[in-house]
C-alpha cells in the first residue's frame, strides 16, 4: 500500500522522537512492501518563530492533504509569556477542530517490566487493559459563552451538545467495544448535569443496535476512584470531553511513565492524528535521552486506525514488548537489572526486531 503522512516534529523532544516513528515505519514498509511517503511541516513554537503563527495554513493544507498526520509535542518555555494567539498549544487546538478529529482514543495498558514501577500496587495494575474513548471538539471546552461579567467578579463557561455530536462518539465507542472484550462503561454526571441526562438517552438508544455489547452507567467519580481501586475492571469508557481529559491523565498512572502513552484523534471517515501523551520535555531536549516509545506507539495506531495494517500494527507493538523484555530503556524508566541507552539506540533496537 502507498500511504502519504504528514510529520509535525514541533517543539523539544518532539523533533526527536519523530525521527524514530519515521525510522521505525520506513523499517515496516521495506520488510512488508509499503511505500510510506513523509512531508515534515511547522507547528507549535517552531511555527510561531518561522511563521509568527502556531499553525499555518501550509501545515494545516499539508495535514488535509496526507493519509494520516504524526505529532511530536509542542510547547517550551521561551513562549510561556507570548501572547494568546501565538502560544503554542493553540496550534494544537486549532488543528484538532480544524481537522474535525472528534474522537480521541487513549489505550492504557500496562507493560510487564515496568509494572513495579506504577506507584499502585503491582496486584492491581496488573491487568489492566482498557480503552479511554473521549470526545475531543464539544462540551465545556468549546461551549460559547466562556467569559468573565461583572468587571470580573463572575464567570460563565458552558458545557454544550447536540444529539449528533453525541450520538457519533458513542456509536465509535460502541463499534471499539465490540472488537475488544465487549464492556462498555459511559462516564456521566446525570445526577445533576442536563448534558449527561441527554448523553445517558443516547448510550440507551445506541445500545440497541449492539447487543453484544454490555453496558455500563457511571457517574464520574465513582469512575475516577474505580480506575485506580480496580482498573482492570475497565475495558472501553466513553465519555465527554473535561471528563475524559482528567480520567486519561489519572489512567496514565497505571503505565509507570508518561514516555509510553500513545494517542490517537480520529474523523468519522478514519482519517485521524497521532501523538504521544506526554509534552516537549524541555528538562531533557536537544540531548539525545527521550523515550520515543509513546512516539512509536503512536505510530502503531495510526497504522490500526488510519491504514488498516492490522499485522504491520501489531508488529510495532511487539517491537515495544520485546526491547523491554530486553531490558533496554531510557533514563525515565526504571527496569531491574537493564540496560539503559539512549533515543537512537533504542529505537534501532525496535528496528532490530521489526
Ligand atoms: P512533559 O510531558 O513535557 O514533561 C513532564 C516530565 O516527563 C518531564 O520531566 C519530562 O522530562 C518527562 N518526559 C516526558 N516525556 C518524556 C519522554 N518521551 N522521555 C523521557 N522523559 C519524558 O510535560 P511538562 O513538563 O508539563 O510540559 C512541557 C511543555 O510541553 C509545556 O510547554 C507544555 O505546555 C507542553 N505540553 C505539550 C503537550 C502536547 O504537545 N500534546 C502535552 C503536554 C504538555
Ligand atoms: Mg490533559
Amino acid at each position: 500500500m502507498k500511504k502519504h503522512i504528514v510529520l509535525l516534529p514541533g517543539d523539544g523532544i518532539g523533533q526527536e522522537v519523530i525521527h524514530s516513528a519515521q525510522g521505525a515505519l520506513t523499517a515496516l514498509a521495506e520488510e512488508y512492501n509499503h511505500t510510506f511517503t513523509f512531508e515534515t511541516h511547522d507547528i507549535g513554537g517552531t511555527a510561531v518563530d518561522l511563521h509568527e503563527t502556531p499553525l499555518p495554513p501550509s501545515t494545516l493544507e499539508a495535514c488535509k492533504n496526507a493519509d494520516a498526520v504524526l505529532l511530536g509535542a509542542v510547547g517550551g518555555p521561551k513562549w510561556d509569556n507570548y501572547p494568546s494567539h501565538l502560544r503554542p498549544e493553540k496550534g494544537l487546538l486549532a488543528i484538532r477542530k480544524e481537522l474535525g478529529l472528534f474522537a480521541n482514543l487513549r489505550p492504557v495498558k500496562g507493560f510487564k517490566k515496568l509494572l513495579h514501577a506504577s506507584p499502585l500496587k503491582e496486584e492491581v495494575v496488573k491487568d489492566s487493559d482498557l480503552l479511554i474513548v473521549r470526545e475531543l471538539t464539544g462540551g465545556l471546552y468549546f461551549g460559547t459563552p466562556s467569559e468573565r461579567r461583572d468587571n470580573g467578579d463572575a464567570v460563565v463557561d458552558t458545557l454544550a451538545y447536540t444529539r449528533h455530536e453525541i450520538e457519533r462518539i458513542v456509536d465509535n465507542a460502541f463499534k471499539y467495544a465490540q472488537i475488544r472484550r465487549k464492556h462498555l462503561t459511559s462516564v456521566d454526571k446525570a445526577n445533576v448535569l442536563e448534558s449527561s441526562k441527554l448523553w445517558r438517552e443516547v448510550v440507551e438508544e445506541k445500545k440497541a443496535e449492539y447487543p453484544d455489547v454490555t453496558v455500563v452507567h457511571q457517574l464520574v467519580d465513582s469512575a475516577a476512584m474505580k480506575l485506580i481501586t480496580n482498573p482492570a475492571s475497565f475495558d472501553v469508557i466513553v465519555t465527554e470531553n473535561m471528563f475524559g481529559d482528567i480520567l486519561s491523565d489519572e489512567a496514565s498512572v497505571l503505565t509507570g511513565s508518561l514516555g509510553m502513552l500513545p494517542s490517537a484523534s480520529l474523523r468519522e471517515d478514519g482519517f485521524g492524528l497521532y501523538e504521544p501523551v506526554h509534552g516537549s520535555a524541555p528538562d531533557i531536549a536537544g540531548q539525545g535521552i527521550a523515550n520515543p516509545l509513546a512516539m512509536i506507539l503512536s505510530a502503531s495506531l495510526m497504522l490500526k486506525y488510519s491504514f488498516h495494517m492490522e499485522k504491520e500494527a501489531a508488529v510495532l507493538e511487539e517491537a515495544v514488548h520485546s526491547v523491554l523484555e530486553d531490558g533496554y530503556h531510557t533514563g525515565d524508566l526504571h527496569i531491574i537489572d537493564g540496560h539503559k541507552v539512549g533515543t537512537e539506540e533504542l529505537t534501532n533496537k525496535i528496528i532490530e526486531f521489526i
